[in-house]
């Protein structure tokens, strides 16, 4: 018994793309990092709301060029394709502002902040001829691949029962964007969104979503879990700004179960079990959050195979899981 090989393509070999940094916040620096160490991407410019922000990112990434506005950044001509890494309350405005300048995006995961903005945005794309892709960076990982694969190959049986969780302890002091519902703050939009993922990975859109939860002071979901059903098969998903939840998947059918270990979202290893017995998966070479160069580097490829919509995470998908969690938190709105 042997895992398949990953199917995901070294992203070094992704031919270079320009690409200008739109927010120059915690995520974006981890992502130049990324980009740098195991890419040929070039990081060619920032935008921030301030100069001196940008600025400072400039110099400590070192960057050519900085702006600031994002109007100038996504107007630079020498930019082919816009990261956009701002809060998820703002994805829908940003994306659309770097379209409509002829760039190619990157949004950063919640796509939007509901399957409203989604479907706007994915028209906008489709009209423009332009590359859009959700930075749903898991499914890029080559270990998700392989899961995939695991499922799509039948190793695993019929696939019953589905499980993906993502809490962390995240109190407004700590974490004042996650606590602000403008911004997409919560624990859906920003930590849910990756069990939600992970299910629609394996069974699809569901035929029914049973959800419970509760908000915090500020008017964000604190805390909710979620049954997505897809015709016979269950997914469980439960995410917390409340706690330090195990972090951990699996996906368990008639025929075995793989088990995603903590944080199933990062690189991370594998257990398979069937009958034939145990084993186990190592991690990939690319680990933590340098795994941020999968969606860049398939981005890239896209952009010079001529491609519009990514195979991998098409916008249909995106929007997808923007109606369930809309769902999801419809539920919340009555208990
Ligand atoms: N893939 C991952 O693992 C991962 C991890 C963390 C976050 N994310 C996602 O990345 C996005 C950004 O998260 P982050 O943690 O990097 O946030 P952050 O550190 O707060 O940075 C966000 C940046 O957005 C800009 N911004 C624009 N409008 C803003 C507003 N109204 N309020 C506050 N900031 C505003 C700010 O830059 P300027 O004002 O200088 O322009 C700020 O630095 C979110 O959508 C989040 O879900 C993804």
């Amino acid at each position: 018994m042997r895992f398949p090989q990953s199917r995901v393509p070294d992203p070094a070999g992704a031919p270079a793309l320009r690409w200008g940094i739109l927010a120059p916040g915690g995520i974006a620096a981890t992502f130049v990092t990324a980009l740098r160490a195991h890419t040929r991407q070039q990081v060619v410019a920032v935008g921030s709301r301030s100069p001196d922000r940008a600025a400072a990112f400039a110099a400590r990434h070192e960057i050519g060029r900085w702006y600031g506005s994002y109007t100038e950044l996504v107007d630079d001509p020498a930019v082919q394709a816009v990261y956009v890494a701002s809060p998820t309350g703002q994805h829908h405005e940003h994306t659309l502002l770097a379209l409509a300048a002829g760039k190619h995006v990157l949004v950063e995961k919640s796509f939007a902040l509901d399957a409203g903005q989604a479907r706007e945005m994915a028209t906008a794309a489709r009209t423009a001829g332009l590359v859009l892709v959700e930075a749903m960076w898991t499914r890029f990982l080559p270990h998700v691949d392989v899961v995939d694969q695991l499922v799509r190959d039948g190793v695993l049986g019929s696939v019953e029962t589905v499980l993906a969780d993502h809490g962390q302890l995240l109190t407004p002091e700590a974490a004042p964007r996650l606590h602000r519902p403008d911004l997409g703050g919560g624990a859906l939009l920003d930590l849910g969104v990756y069990p939600v993922a992970f299910a629609d990975l394996v069974l699809g859109a569901p035929d029914r979503v049973t959800a419970v939860g509760g908000y915090a002071d500020s008017g964000v979901d604190a805390q909710l879990s979620a049954v997505l059903r897809t015709g016979a098969a269950h997914a469980v998903v439960t995410t917390t700004l409340t706690a330090r939840t195990p972090t951990t998947a699996a996906v368990c059918g008639t025929a075995g179960r793989v088990e995603i270990a903590a944080d199933f979202y990062t690189p991370a290893t594998l257990t398979l079990t069937t009958a034939a017995g145990r084993v186990d998966r190592p991690l990939d070479p690319i680990r933590g959050h340098d795994g941020l160069c999968f969606p860049a580097a398939h981005v890239a490829q896209l952009v010079a195979d001529g491609r519009a919509d990514s195979p991998v995470l098409p916008l249909a998908t995106s929007v997808r899981m923007m109606e369930t969690m809309d769902e999801i938190r419809r539920q919340l709105a009555l208990d």
